[in-house]
């Protein structure tokens, strides 16, 4: 099977570069944005057009989510119309386009149970909005897709988008004896890239069509993330609680936004470990 990775040199991208190049009958191809770029069809048929391909993955997204606010034509242009070029050039070509989407699309208002997939989506935020777009697009324009949802991504590459994660800022920040604010009112799950790519890559080859949640188990704040980050790595930090409010970041975020992984579970695809024990493989070695 082969596979074209749009997004490559990103978190997840990376690790599934890393995770395909171990399995047997498959060819994954990387590519970045110079060779192509989601938000210009013509860049799509020149890289994927006559290769061979059976498969696309799309990693690529604009998703500083405060920065977001403001740049909400960019948004769009990446994160619906991009997915709208991929889907016309996937159904052209009778590709299966693998598409990844965010715990964003929620709202997590009154919520305290994890969402599932058939789960009304509400999102937030300008970000949330255009993932959410993103998504409607695609499945109402080619039925062999497959959409993953998941949440807090971070990976040894670290985000192409941010620059870094959430643990190498924390690690940062300590080591450098900063004093730390963390939000402890946003509950979700962090799941590693190298954990999420697996995953991934059984559901295209397995031609699991449909949508997906799939984060780590369990559930923690940003606080309690960030403390036992420092826990692991036995640093100490001067790290502090602060409400969504008294941070102040542009964008609002979901108070609550775990997923369940119903239908990865109904598959027997689940394979995803609990939060913690994913950060201590994380932390192995930062
Ligand atoms: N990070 C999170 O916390 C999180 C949480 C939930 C879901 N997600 C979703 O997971 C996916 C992967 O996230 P990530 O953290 O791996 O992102 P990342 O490291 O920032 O990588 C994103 C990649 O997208 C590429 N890209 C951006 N705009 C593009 C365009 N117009 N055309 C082609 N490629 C473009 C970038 O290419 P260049 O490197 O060439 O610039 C980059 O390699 C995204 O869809 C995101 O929405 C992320």
């Amino acid at each position: 099977m082969k596979i074209a990775v749009i997004g490559a040199k990103g978190q997840l991208g990376s690790d599934l570069m890393k995770t395909g190049a171990d399995r047997e009958g498959l060819e994954l191809v990387p590519f970045g944005r110079p060779e192509l770029d989601v938000t210009r069809p013509e860049s799509i048929v020149e890289s994927l057009s006559g290769k061979g391909f059976n498969a696309v993955i799309n990693t690529a997204a604009y998703h500083q989510v405060d920065l977001c606010e403001i740049e909400i034509e960019k948004s769009f242009q990446v994160n619906a119309a991009g997915v709208a070029n991929l889907a016309d050039f996937c159904q052209r070509e009778d590709l299966t386009l693998l598409h990844i989407s965010t715990d964003f699309v929620f709202s997590g208002f009154g919520r305290n149970e994890p969402y599932g997939e058939d789960d009304e989506a509400r999102p937030l935020n300008v970000y949330g909005v255009s993932k959410l777009a993103g998504e409607q697009i695609l499945r109402n324009r080619m039925r062999r897709h497959i959409i993953v949802r998941s949440c807090g991504l971070y990976g040894k590459a670290g985000s192409r988008e941010k620059g870094t994660n959430f643990p190498r800022i924390m690690l940062k920040l300590a080591r450098e004896g900063k004093a730390i604010k963390v939000v402890s009112d946003q509950t979700c799950t962090p799941t590693p890239t190298a954990r999420l790519a697996p995953i991934i890559l059984d559901l295209l080859t397995r031609n699991q069509y449909g949508t997906y949640h799939a984060t780590c188990h369990g559930e923690t704040t940003w606080y309690a993330f960030a403390r036992s980050i420092f826990e692991i790595m036995g640093i100490k930090a001067e790290i502090t609680p602060v409400s969504s409010q008294e941070y102040g970041a542009r964008a609002r975020r979901p108070a609550y936004s775990v997923l369940a992984n119903n239908n990865l579970e109904r598959q027997g695809l689940d394979r995803l470990p609990y939060w913690m024990q994913a950060l201590e493989e994380f932390l192995d070695g930062e």
